[in-house]
């Protein structure tokens, strides 16, 4: 694999106690573009802007996806990348939906594991510091014809970042005029109009008040499906219940880790449908006791009010709530704090 690095580091100038999320990046990054039915070796190069043509397909069609991932440093100075596999097995789930090559798992992995030991130093020690790892790939041939492009370029880019909301609660509104994702479409792919289809009904909530966006089934809005970039977990009674994966839903790698963790503390977990009603109905009869979401960006987020036909439904402050030692549990193995699930931790050396 080619090499270039920068001449200067950028990293004297970053304040990692007040980082802003995804606005500043480490020193280089890793790029391979696929053109004739094959993907080139990829190379890494210094962090800068790069010239694309206006009629790239990207721009017109939306043809691009990302995962997001994160790499620790523990307290043994380790870095940890957290369960990558799993991110690079989605990656390629999401290319094939949307008709773009997979990307060979070598390419993936000599690429992502070269480029973290290049900027080692952008991953800081210290419990909610890490590196986020933003691997994408996009139609980037010129062409304005509407169809699958035969061009295609993928990157790795890398942010520091430290805990999203902090130790914050959340408010969210449950959605029934807008939806995320359809039946028989894209919504279990990180496809970039996801994304993009989501911001302005989240604006509309944020005007409202609320932080986030539970989103309902495109049917008829009546069961939960996910929140924002997070799966939803509900505590009703000693039960904790989330939503099956589903062609709408993102199967996420934090949902799927908590599960186990879940299951290991003999806590009673029901992977299936979960009404509005039934929501309604647990919070009347006072045992809905918690809601919280999971994802890379924020592990574990407890929600503290819902909304839902403009009313707001408060959740109880537990002293010992489920999403706190769950949290812990998961952020001591993305640490390397305990020893469990060596086999979800993979040292970059
Ligand atoms: C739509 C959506 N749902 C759920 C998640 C959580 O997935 P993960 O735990 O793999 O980060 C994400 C974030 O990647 C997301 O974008």
């Amino acid at each position: 694999m080619k090499i270039v690095l920068s001449n200067k580091s950028k990293i004297e100038n970053v304040d990692f106690e007040n980082l802003q999320f995804g606005k500043i990046f480490t020193d280089h990054l890793f790029v391979c573009k696929y053109s004739n039915n094959s993907w080139n070796d990829g190379e890494i190069m210094p962090y800068e802007d790069f010239l694309i043509s206006p009629s790239a397909r990207v721009f017109h069609y939306g043809q691009a996806i990302f995962e997001g991932m994160k790499c620790y440093r523990s307290d043994k100075d380790s870095l940890i990348l957290f369960r990558p596999d799993e991110n690079f097995k989605r990656f390629n789930k999401s290319s094939s939906r949307m008709a773009i090559p997979e990307i060979p798992e070598k390419i993936f992995f000599d690429g992502l594991t070269e480029l973290l030991r290049i900027d080692k130093d952008w991953v800081k020690k210290g419990d909610g510091n890490a590196l986020y790892v933003r691997p994408f790939v996009f139609a980037s041939e010129p062409s304005i014809n509407a169809s699958e492009a035969i061009e295609y370029t993928f990157m790795i880019i890398c942010c520091p970042a430290k805990s999203y909301y902090g130790n914050q609660k959340i408010k969210v509104k449950i959605e029934e005029k807008y939806s995320r994702a359809a039946k028989g479409g894209v919504g279990y792919a990180k496809a970039a109009g996801n994304y993009a289809a989501q911001f302005y009904p989240t604006a509309i909530a944020k005007e409202e008040g609320y932080q986030q966006i539970i989103w309902t089934d495109s049917n008829n809005h009546k069961s939960i499906e996910e929140a924002g970039t997070m799966n939803l977990f509900f505590r009703i009674g000693e039960k904790l219940i989330t939503s099956p994966t589903s062609d709408s839903i993102l199967d996420g790698i934090t949902r799927k880790s908590i599960i186990k963790l879940a299951k290991d503390l003999n806590i009673d977990v029901e992977e299936r449908i979960i009404t509005v009603d039934e929501l309604l109905e647990a919070q009347d009869s006072g045992s809905l006791k918690e809601i919280f979401g999971t994802g890379t960006a924020v592990v574990i987020l407890p929600i503290k009010t819902f909304g839902y036909q403009n009313n707001d439904f408060n959740l109880p402050d537990l002293d010992n709530p489920w999403s706190l030692e769950l949290k812990k549990k998961l952020t001591d193995i993305q640490y390397d704090k305990s020893s469990e699930y060596e086999d979800w931790k993979v040292k970059i050396n």
